[in-house]
C-alpha cells in the first residue's frame, strides 16, 4: 500500500552537509518528497516525540542532540515507504548499522544517527501532525 512517513534530517548531518545525500537515496528509490520544510526541534516539542523515551538514561542527551541545530523535516511517500524508508535508513546504532546503509555510512555514535523515521503508519502520522500541522 502507498504510505507516508516521517523523516527528520537531524542536526548532525545538516551541519556535516549530508541532506542532498541523504534525500538522494529515499529519491533513488523510487519514493517521493510529498513535503519538505526546515526548522529546529525544540526542548518541548523533543520531550513530545520523544516521550516514549523520557524514562532511558540517554532522554537528557537525545534531546541535547536533536535541538542543537538546524534540522529537515520530510514526508516521504510510496509503496510500503515506512519499511522502504527503514532499511534505507538502518539500524539505530551506527556501529550495528550496516555499510550502504545511511548510518552504515555515515554515522559514528549515538545518538548521533543522522536520520529519524517512523517506526509504524500510526506513529507516522501522529508525526507528521506534530511537524507539519493538522492538515497535513
Ligand atoms: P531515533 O530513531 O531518532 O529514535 C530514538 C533515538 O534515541 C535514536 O534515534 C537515537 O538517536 C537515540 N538513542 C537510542 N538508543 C540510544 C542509546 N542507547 N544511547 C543514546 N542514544 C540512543
Amino acid at each position: 500500500a502507498v504510505e507516508r512517513t516521517l523523516v527528520i534530517i537531524k542536526p548532525e548531518a545538516v551541519k556535516e552537509g549530508l541532506v542532498g545525500e541523504i534525500l538522494a537515496r529515499f529519491e533513488r528509490k523510487g519514493l517521493k518528497i510529498a513535503r519538505i520544510r526546515d526548522g529546529r526541534v525544540d526542548r518541548a516539542l523533543a520531550r513530545q516525540h520523544y516521550a516514549h523515551h523520557a524514562d532511558k538514561p540517554f532522554f537528557e542527551g537525545l534531546l541535547d542532540a536533536i535541538t542543537a541545530g538546524p534540522v529537515v523535516f520530510a514526508i516521504i511517500e510510496g509503496p510500503s515507504a515506512i519499511a522502504h524508508v527503514r532499511n534505507l535508513v538502518g539500524a539505530t546504532n551506527p556501529i550495528e548499522a550496516t555499510p550502504g546503509s545511511i548510518r552504515g555510512d555515515f554515522a559514528r555514535e549515538l545518538p548521533f544517527n543522522m536520520v529519524h523515521a517512523s517506526d509504524s503508519p500510526e506513529t507516522a502520522e501522529e508525526e507528521i501532525r506534530r511537524f507539519f500541522g493538522e492538515g497535513a
